[in-house]
């Protein structure tokens, strides 16, 4: 157990297959590799692909800590996450899909502050859909990353998105294009992009980061920030990526907000 309080980081989006779980885990790898300690969240709890992308076959799910903390049987967070390696454990998505909307949000936040006191950084993998439990964590996260791409019907709903973010004044967030998902979508500059969704695009992932054998990653578990070559072929994305999760390690600078 740790005295200093970790954070807590969303990745979310307005549309799926967009790379929101691909970037989680190369988030966990750079904060691997920065010396933090990482859970792994996984609330796509219909879909959810982090125990396959991890290569591992999960005892306990997120279902169960609800489950068990619903009928006051819940031990300690340690007996319900699985872990990958030294560094990045991971609570599963359900086994069963039945049970995703047998799931009461309300835990979350009992979950995430036993969570945030036992490693540096939280990261919640999510589906796209406005959910409770979606919005629950979008709402005690420290940090959200909405990520889009250059996709109309992507960048429809997240226009729509940010707009009743703002309203709400929410401020938390920063954006990531992800350019590296479908690297043929270029139709619109980021001129463009910043138009359309009336906001900042804070980090870009580019084409270059298309990696043509993902699926070997995903099916040897491993990840790909932590592959020896990621650090120097990918060099500018790489980067980026440091460069974001670094960022959202730092407390939310003033002015920061203003920007939204
Ligand atoms: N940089 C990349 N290079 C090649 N393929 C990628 C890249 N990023 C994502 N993909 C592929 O795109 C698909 C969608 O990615 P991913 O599962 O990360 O998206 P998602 O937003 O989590 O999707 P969902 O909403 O279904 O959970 C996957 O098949 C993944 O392997
Ligand atoms: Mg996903």
């Amino acid at each position: 157990m740790k005295n200093i309080r970790g954070k807590i980081v969303c990745v979310f989006s307005a549309k799926g297959g967009i790379g929101k779980t691909t970037t989680v885990l190369n988030l966990a790898g750079i904060y691997q590799k920065l010396d933090k300690k990482v859970l792994i969240i996984d609330l796509d709890l219909s879909g959810g692909a982090i125990a396959v992308a991890l290569n591992k076959v999960p005892e306990k799910s997120v279902y169960n800590i609800i489950d068990d903390m619903d009928n006051n049987r819940y031990n300690s967070l340690g007996s319900y996450v699985t872990k990958y390696n030294d560094k990045i454990d991971f609570l599963a998505a359900p086994k069963d899909p039945r049970q995703a909307p047998k799931i009461d949000s309300k835990y979350l936040d009992l979950i995430l502050d036993k969570a945030i006191y036992s490693y540096d950084v939280v990261l919640i993998d999510t589906n796209h859909i406005i959910s409770e439990i979606n919005l629950a964590a979008l709402e005690k996260s420290d940090r959200v990353l909405f990520m889009v791409t250059n996709d109309p019907y992507d960048l429809k709903n997240m226009k729509s998105l940010l707009s009743i973010f703002r309203d709400l004044e929410f401020k938390k967030y920063k954006i990531l294009l992800n350019n590296s998902r479908d690297p043929l979508k270029n139709y619109f500059s980021l001129y463009d992009l910043r138009n359309i969704l009336k906001d900042n695009i804070d980090y870009t992932l580019s084409p270059k980061f298309y990696i043509k054998n993902i699926d070997d990653y995903v099916i040897n578990g491993k990840i790909i920030t932590l592959d020896d070559k990621c650090a120097s072929v990918c060099a500018t994305d790489y980067t980026t990526l440091v460069g974001l999760a670094t960022d959202f390690l730092e407390e939310e600078k003033k002015g920061e907000d203003s920007e939204k």
